[in-house]
């Protein structure tokens, strides 16, 4: 998450990740599931400018980045800019935690597809938790913000870590950061259509053959990228494909590319492929945007 100001606005560009290992371990009985999963930020930004208002008001706008157009729930990176946005729901929070009545208005640029599994809303939580922490003068302590971004949701305390690289575990909101070189090359794809992660994880099997998080970490640490890429894992795959044909019809798309790996991030429907070079990901890109998938672009791991 990187932060400037702009006058009298605070803009922040807040980070999409990647999930390149997620193993469902169980199911809990709060109804959420106990994981293992390796996330990495890359660099596709939403955009999020605050700037304080003299009323109470806590006020949202939202537009596609691409066309700068408020957003419509259909649109591909359409995201509601209605009272269940995690925008409105993490300023809410926060000040109900603090007890004061200040007022905001965010204008929110959508870069990150919705329903993707890319963590997008997440990271506009993170985003405004700390934004406002700061435009507000509150002085909350990490752990106070970590304790706020767990009620948010599971990913949220992974951006709010700032970490470009994390194991997390429990449901997510446990973060153990990890330093591993830079500058991973992925090609991203979201198909026409979106998963909702609560429908995903309803529908999801804890894994039978419990995968090693730890081969994966320690072939990145090493640099060993032909090795990671055989180490990728995701157990919400199979799942998502069952949920969402599109899933299935991208996997066949990226099977034909020359790509060291490729699979879904998170709870779907974006799905990546690792290249070895910015040059191999883009002939990619191009390929598959020649097919009309849906959206596609590249990006590199790193903050
Ligand atoms: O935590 P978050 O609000 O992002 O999760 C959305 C939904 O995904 C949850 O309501 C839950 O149904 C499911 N989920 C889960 N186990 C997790 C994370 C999410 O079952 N570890």
């Amino acid at each position: 998450m990187l932060l400037r100001h702009d006058g009298r606005s605070l803009v922040v560009y807040a980070p999409a990740k990647i999930n390149l290992f997620l193993e469902i371990l169980s199911k809990r009985s709060d109804g959420y599931h106990e994981l293992v999963t390796l996330m990495v930020s890359v660099g596709i930004y939403d955009t999020l400018s605050f700037r304080e208002e003299d009323s109470t008001r806590i006020r949202l706008r939202a537009f596609d980045a691409s066309s700068c157009r408020p957003t419509g729930l259909v649109s591909l990176s359409g995201v509601s800019a209605g009272r269940n946005n995690l925008v409105l729901r993490s300023a809410e929070l926060l000040r109900s935690h603090v007890g004061v009545k200040r007022g905001v208005c965010v204008d929110l640029y959508k870069r990150i597809p919705v329903a993707a599994g890319l963590g997008g809303g997440s990271s506009d939580a993170a985003a405004t938790l700390v934004a406002l922490n700061r435009l507000w003068d509150l002085r909350l302590n990490v752990g106070e913000l970590t304790e706020l971004a767990s009620q948010l949701g599971s990913d949220v305390g992974f951006f709010l870590s700032g970490a470009s690289a994390a194991v997390c575990r429990g449901r997510g909101e446990i973060v153990e950061p990890l330093s591993l070189p830079d500058g991973l090359h992925f090609v991203i794809a979201r198909p026409r259509s979106g998963l909702s992660t609560a429908t995903v994880y309803e529908n999801c099997r804890p894994s039978p053959r419990r995968h090693d998080v730890d081969d994966l970490v320690d072939s990145l640490r090493r640099g060993q990228l032909a090795r990671a890429a055989d180490r990728l894992h995701n157990s919400l795959q199979a799942t998502a494909e069952k949920l969402n044909p599109h899933v299935k019809q991208i996997r066949e798309r990226f099977s034909g590319q020359s790509l060291l790996s490729h699979m879904m991030s998170g709870s779907g429907t974006a799905y990546f492929g690792i290249g070895t070079s910015r040059r191999q990901v883009l002939r990619v890109a191009g390929r598959l945007r020649a097919a009309n998938i849906g959206w596609v672009d590249v990006a590199q791991s790193g903050p």
